[in-house]
Parts: structure tokens; C-alpha cells; sequence
């Protein structure tokens, strides 16, 4: 052990030199015009795949972007690890604010600076080198290992949540392992036992026929970005709660155990804010900050668009205003119930005066795991190990849809063994990721093949 620990020491530069190239690729799984670059992300994982010693190795074409799985069976009646990632990266709007170009990846102040080099690219890139490392020193692994990796996280994971459906048994483990959330904080060993989930809508109010002078009209008809605004005020009340009936009916509530484990992580809730670059924090009354992000559900306008945003002036009433609305669900709330739910209520709240289109773009269902199982033991023990810190525990705000078709349909334990930072700009501009993570990273990932084995 202590030689694949050292192999994997001694190679760090070689991995960031890897890293760049894969980070290179820009995989952008919304656009259209990205189509090869995804083709090329999925090459490149095949190659390192094989380079890295795995079998039957091959590229899964879908209706949608390629999977990519690698296999190695050899350790008969040990466990089997399925290990996941995703190649596809978020766009890299607003591009004018990037200080490098965000596909020509730098290595500055310890961390490599890209898009995708913390979601997920950075992430899962260790595991297929902790893999390698114990075929160069050792021959074999100490467990079985399958990978499967997807080009369409970012867009709701459509085409590999089907081939999980019609492939379960090749895809048969024991534990599923993940690097794509987060560290609780520099340098701290961290597991992910919860993601909150998403219901993904969008709202689309329609005034007159055409766009309208404003001094012609105005005052005359509802004018569909006034509306819009009014629908989105009344979904939240004074005390941030939301307002949808029914809403917060499923919303498993806090334990008095986790209550206490959270305050016990001392979070800065002033540290935090200045961060962010907000004068006070708020939310829901009556929760802390941690509590807000990890176990209750929140609602948020992601965008709106309508009427003139040009420079200047132009008196106009819109035809049409259209908003983006994102509702971040705990356990055990079921997205498509919150669609129906919020469809329902919106409708209730436009006036007669406009038409409105209601329209759900996505969802993931939340997850909570135990925290008992024996992957998950391995897990905080191999962290331990590496970081030279004992594991904490924590929950995230993100979600992971695919998580919970794992845990439904292959009935396996998900190890949410994280290594970015949430400060790490993650889908926003200058994306980067802490190489001494990465390092850490590929040091717990051996760790635990080797702890999970025994
Ligand atoms: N890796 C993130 C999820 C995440 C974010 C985990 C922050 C931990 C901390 C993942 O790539 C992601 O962005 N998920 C989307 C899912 C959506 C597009 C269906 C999300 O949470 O918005
Ligand atoms: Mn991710
Ligand atoms: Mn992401």
C-alpha cells in the first residue's frame, strides 16, 4: 500500500499535465455547437480508462451524449465498487468576467484554474489514477471495480439514468463511489450523507399579441414582466416561507442529532456572508444557514427574461416575459408532486388578463443516507488517513439526479466522497480546484479500495 501511495505522490505533476488536457476539452453539455467536444471528452476518458489498466473498456453511444464504462473483475469474492463521474461542464457565461480563458487551463497559487476543474472533471479524474497507480505497483486491485462515467449531469442525466434501467446487471456493485461535491471546508476529510433535490420550472406570461408603445398603451393592458414579477413576489411570504399549498407536507424535519452535529461545526455565519459579498445573510426565519442550505427546501428565480434589455432606453411593453424558477427539495418531498402543486398555484395567481405557460425543464429527487454502512466506514476512514484528520459528516444544497436512481435501482450504498470547495466558482466564472485536493483525493481513493477490501 505504502508504494501505490507513493507512486501516486511522485506523479502528481504528470496527472496536473493530464488534467489540462482533459480540462482543455469544452464539454458543454446545453450547447448544441459543443457536440464533438463532448465526443472528444468521452474519448479522452475511454483512453485513460485503458491506459490505466481497466478492461472492456468502451464508449456507450445514447439518444442523448456517451457513456463511458471501463471494468476490472478480478478480485473474485470481493466487493465490487462502481465508481461515477461526469465530463460534461456547465457554459462559461458571463465569459468577459474569466481571468484566463476558461479552456486553456493555468496552474496558479496551487490550483488549477478551468471550467470543469472542480465539477467534475478535477473530481473524478483521481479515482482513474488511484486505479492505475495499483495496477503499475501491484498488478491488480483489491476490489472489483467498474466505472461508469456520463457527458449529461449538468443537464439532468436523461440517457444514463436508461441504461441504468435496462442494464442493472452490469452495473451490479456493492457501493457506489462519487467525487463531485464538496469538502466542508480546506484541508478538512468530508462525506456528503444528503443532496437536496430540484424541481427545474419555467413561466411564460403572455400580454398582447405584439409589443406595445408604452405611452400609447400603457396603463390600458396587464403588461406580462409587471405580472411576472407579481406571480414571483407571491411565492415567498415575509418570513421566506414558501407560499405553495401543501408545499412543505413531505419535509422530513430536522433531528435533534443533526441539530446539534451541525452547530458542532462551527460554521461563520459572518465569515460566510463576507465571502459572498452581502451585507446580512437571510432565509428562512427560524433556521440557521447550514440548516437553510442542507435540510429545508427553498425556491429561487434563476432568470427572467422579457422587454427591452438593451443599453439605454426604449418605451416598450413586452409581449411576453418568461421566468426561470428553481425549488431546491429535502427528503422525502417528490418532485413531480411540487410540479403539480406549483402549476396549480401559479395558475391561481395570474390574472385573467394575460395567458400563461407553465413548463417543468427538470428534476432530481432528494437523498439521504445512512451513515453506518461498511463503504461508508471505509470511506471516512481512508479520508482520515489521507488528510490526517478524522471525517466529518455533513449535507449538501446541490444535487446529483442519477444518486438516487443508483441507490433505488441497484440498491447500493452511495459514497459521496467529495473533494472541491463550494468557493471553488463552480458554474460560475474563474472555475479553478485546489491541487493539493487532488493529491488528497487520489490518496483517499487508493486508501479506500484497500480499507473497503478487507
Ligand atoms: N456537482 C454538482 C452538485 C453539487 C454542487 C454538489 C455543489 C456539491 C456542491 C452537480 O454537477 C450539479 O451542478 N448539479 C446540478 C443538478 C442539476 C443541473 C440537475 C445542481 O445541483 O444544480
Ligand atoms: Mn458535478
Ligand atoms: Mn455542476
Amino acid at each position: 500500500m505504502e508504494e501505490v501511495i507513493g507512486y501516486l505522490q511522485n506523479n502528481q505533476e504528470k496527472y496536473v499535465e493530464e488534467l489540462k488536457e482533459f480540462l482543455s476539452i469544452p464539454s458543454i453539455s446545453t450547447s448544441k455547437e459543443n457536440k464533438n467536444d463532448i465526443n472528444n471528452a468521452a474519448s479522452f476518458v475511454e483512453r485513460k480508462l485503458k491506459e490505466a489498466g481497466m478492461n472492456r473498456v468502451e464508449i456507450i453511444q445514447t439518444e442523448g451524449h456517451p457513456l463511458v464504462y471501463g471494468e476490472w473483475l478480478g478480485a473474485p469474492g470481493k466487493p465490487t465498487v462502481l465508481i461515477y463521474g461526469h465530463y460534461d461542464v456547465q457554459p462559461v457565461d458571463p465569459i468577459n468576467l474569466w481571468s484566463n480563458p476558461p479552456f486553456e487551463p493555468v496552474v496558479k497559487n496551487g490550483k488549477i484554474w478551468a471550467r470543469g476543474a472542480t465539477d467534475d472533471k478535477g473530481q473524478m479524474f483521481v479515482h482513474i489514477k488511484s486505479v492505475e497507480a495499483f495496477f503499475k505497483i501491484m498488478g491488480s486491485l483489491p476490489v472489483n471495480v467498474k466505472f461508469i462515467i456520463e457527458g449529461e449531469e449538468e443537464i439532468g442525466s436523461e440517457s444514463l439514468e436508461k441504461f441504468i434501467s435496462q442494464n442493472q446487471s452490469m452495473l451490479k456493485c456493492d457501493a457506489v463511489l462519487i467525487s463531485d461535491t464538496a469538502l466542508y471546508d480546506k484541508g478538512i476529510p468530508t462525506l456528503t450523507y444528503g443532496l437536496r433535490g430540484l424541481c427545474y420550472m419555467e413561466i411564460e406570461v403572455t400580454g398582447p399579441k405584439r409589443d406595445l408603445h408604452s405611452g400609447s398603451f400603457g396603463g390600458a393592458v396587464a403588461n406580462p414582466a409587471n405580472v411576472l414579477a407579481k406571480i414571483i413576489s407571491k411565492l415567498q411570504d415575509k418570513n421566506n416561507k414558501i407560499t405553495i399549498p401543501h408545499f412543505y407536507e413531505d419535509v422530513v424535519k430536522l433531528t435533534k442529532k443533526e441539530k446539534e452535529d451541525f452547530k458542532a461545526l462551527k460554521f461563520s455565519e459572518r465569515g460566510f456572508a463576507k465571502e459572498l459579498g452581502v451585507a446580512e445573510l437571510q432565509g428562512e426565519k427560524g433556521y440557521t444557514t447550514l440548516e437553510r442550505i442542507w435540510v429545508r427546501p427553498t425556491l429561487d428565480c434563476n432568470g427572467i427574461i422579457g422587454g427591452f434589455t438593451g443599453e439605454g432606453a426604449k418605451t416598450v411593453i413586452p409581449s411576453k416575459a418568461t421566468a426561470k424558477i428553481s425549488m431546491r427539495l429535502v427528503p422525502n418531498q417528490d418532485p413531480q408532486k411540487i410540479t403539480k402543486q406549483f402549476e396549480k398555484y401559479v395558475k391561481s395567481l395570474a390574472p385573467a388578463s394575460v395567458k400563461l405557460k407553465i413548463k417543468a425543464i427538470h428534476g432530481a429527487y432528494p437523498v439521504l443516507f445512512p451513515q453506518d454502512n461498511p463503504a461508508t466506514l471505509s470511506a471516512a476512514a481512508a479520508m482520515q488517513k489521507a488528510f490526517g484528520k478524522k471525517t466529518i459528516f455533513m449535507r449538501e444544497g446541490g444535487s446529483i439526479p442519477i444518486v438516487t436512481t443508483f441507490s433505488k435501482k441497484l440498491k447500493a450504498p452511495c459514497v459521496l466522497m467529495g473533494i472541491g470547495l463550494n468557493s471553488e466558482n463552480l458554474h460560475s466564472p474563474n472555475e479553478h480546484f485546489d491541487l493539493n485536493h487532488f493529491k488528497l483525493g487520489m490518496l483517499s481513493s487508493a486508501y479506500f479500495l484497500n480499507n473497503y477490501s478487507l
